[in-house]
C-alpha cells in the first residue's frame, strides 16, 4: 500500500480526501497543525475507513518538522498539499500571516520533497484565480486575473512557484482549481466545522437552520443574473475528494502530459444563491429565515467551471447533485449540534 503525505489532512477537504485515499487502497500520512481543525477528525476518519492514519500535529512553517516526517516515512509515493490559511476577508486584515503560511509552507514542503525524491504533487488551487471571468464557463486557459485579496494572491504565487520548479526539477504537479466545495461525508462522521461565524454560504445556511444564527443574509439581488443573486459552481466535497485520487493516479502512473498541469474541479453547472436556499428548504423541510441585503464587497457576479479538460484528460466528472450535498451538509450540522428532527 502506497503512503501519501496529506498536509492539512484534518481540515474540511483534506479529511474527506483522506477517506477517499484510504478507500482507494492508499495509506495517508497527515500533517496538520490544528490551526483550523480538531484532533477528533481522526476518529471520524477511522470510523469510516477502519484505518487510523499516522498523524503529526506539526506546522509546515517549521522546516525541521517537515523534514522529520519525510525521514519517518522514507517510502512516500506522493504529496497532496491542502494546508493553508483560507479566509479571503481575514487575509485582507492579516496579509503577512497569509503570505507567510501559504508561501513558506509550500517552500519548506517542496524543498524537503525534492531532497527526499518524492515527486508527484497535488496542489489545492482555487477558482478565485479567475476573478470576474470574461467568459463563462471558465476554461483553464483563460487568463488569471490580478488577485483581489492576499489569499487569492498566495494561490497565484504558489501556482507560479510550482510551475517554475517543475520546469527544472523532477517534480510532477497537478494544480486543482476548486470551485465551491459544499456538503459532508454521507455518514455525517466528518464535515465542515468553521471556527466562529461562517463566511461561506452553506455553513451559514445550516447554522441558521440549526438556530445558531437568526437569519441568512443574501448578499445582493441586483446582479445581472436571472434571479438577481450571484452564481457559483457548488461541488460535493466527496466528488472533490475523489478528483484528488484520480489526479494522484495520473501522476503515479506517469500519464501526465506536462510536469505542471491545471484542472478545473467543479460540476460545470452554475447555481444562484436563491436556488441554493430554495433547494435547501425543499430538501430538508426546515425553516430558513433569510433577508436580502447589499452586495458583499469583492464578490464576483458569476463563475462556474468548464470541466471538459478534467473529463477528457483525468476521466473525472462530478457525480453528486447540489441537493445531495445540501442534505449531507444538514445531516452533519444536526449531528454536530445534537439535533433530532
Ligand atoms: P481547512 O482550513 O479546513 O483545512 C486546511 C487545514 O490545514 C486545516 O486543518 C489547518 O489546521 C491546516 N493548516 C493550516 N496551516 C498549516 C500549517 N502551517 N501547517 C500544518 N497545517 C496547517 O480548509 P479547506 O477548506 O479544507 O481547504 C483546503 C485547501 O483548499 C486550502 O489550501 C484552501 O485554500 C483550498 N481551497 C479551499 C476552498 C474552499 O472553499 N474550502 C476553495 C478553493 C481552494
Ligand atoms: C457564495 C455565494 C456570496 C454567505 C469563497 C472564496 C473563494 C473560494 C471559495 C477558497 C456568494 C453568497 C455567502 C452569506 C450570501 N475559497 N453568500 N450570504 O465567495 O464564492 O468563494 O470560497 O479558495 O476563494 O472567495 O463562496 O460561500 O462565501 O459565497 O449571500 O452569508 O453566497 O455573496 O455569492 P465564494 P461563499
Amino acid at each position: 500500500m502506497k503512503e501519501i503525505l496529506v498536509t492539512g489532512g484534518l481540515g474540511y477537504i483534506g479529511s474527506h480526501t483522506v477517506v477517499a485515499l484510504a478507500e482507494a487502497g492508499f495509506r495517508p500520512v497527515i500533517i496538520d497543525d490544528l490551526s483550523n481543525s480538531r484532533r477528533e477528525v481522526l476518529d471520524g476518519i477511522a470510523q469510516i475507513t477502519g484505518f487510523r492514519p499516522a498523524f503529526y500535529a506539526y506546522d509546515l512553517r517549521r522546516r525541521h518538522q517537515v523534514k522529520e516526517v519525510f525521514e519517518a516515512h522514507p517510502d512516500l509515493a506522493g504529496i497532496i498539499h491542502f494546508a493553508a490559511s483560507k479566509y479571503v476577508g481575514e487575509s485582507v486584515e492579516k496579509p503577512l500571516l497569509y503570505y507567510e503560511n501559504n508561501i513558506c509552507s509550500l517552500l519548506n514542503l517542496l524543498n524537503e520533497a525534492l531532497a527526499a525524491g518524492v515527486h508527484p504533487f497535488i496542489f489545492s488551487s482555487s477558482c478565485t484565480v479567475y476573478g470576474e471571468p470574461e467568459q463563462l464557463p471558465v476554461t483553464e486557459d483563460m487568463p488569471v486575473q490580478p488577485a483581489t485579496s492576499p489569499y487569492g494572491n498566495t494561490k497565484q504565487i504558489d501556482e507560479e512557484i510550482l510551475r517554475d520548479t517543475a520546469a527544472v526539477e523532477p517534480l510532477r504537479v497537478i494544480a486543482l482549481r476548486y470551485f465551491n466545495p459544499i456538503g459532508a461525508h454521507p455518514s455525517a462522521l466528518i464535515g465542515e466545522l468553521p471556527v466562529g461565524v461562517p463566511q461561506n454560504l452553506v455553513p451559514f445556511i445550516t447554522q441558521t437552520a440549526a438556530g445558531l444564527r437568526d437569519e441568512l443574509k443574501i448578499f445582493g439581488n441586483d446582479y445581472p443574473t436571472p434571479d438577481g443573486t450571484a452564481i457559483r459552481d457548488y461541488i460535493h466535497v466527496m466528488d472533490l475528494a475523489e478528483a484528488h485520487v484520480t489526479a494522484l493516479n495520473r501522476l503515479l502512473e506517469g500519464r501526465n502530459k506536462e510536469n505542471f498541469e491545471v484542472f478545473n474541479i467543479g460540476t460545470g453547472k452554475g447555481s444562484s444563491v436563491m436556488e441554493v436556499v430554495k433547494t435547501f428548504i425543499e430538501e430538508t423541510g426546515v425553516d430558513l429565515p433569510y433577508r436580502i441585503t447589499g452586495r458583499r464587497p469583492g464578490d464576483v457576479t458569476a463563475v462556474w467551471a468548464d470541466t471538459t479538460r478534467a473529463r477528457k484528460e483525468l476521466g473525472w466528472t462530478a457525480r453528486r447533485t447540489m441537493a445531495q450535498a445540501l442534505r449531507d451538509a444538514w445531516q452533519w450540522e444536526k449531528k454536530v449540534r445534537n439535533i433530532e428532527k
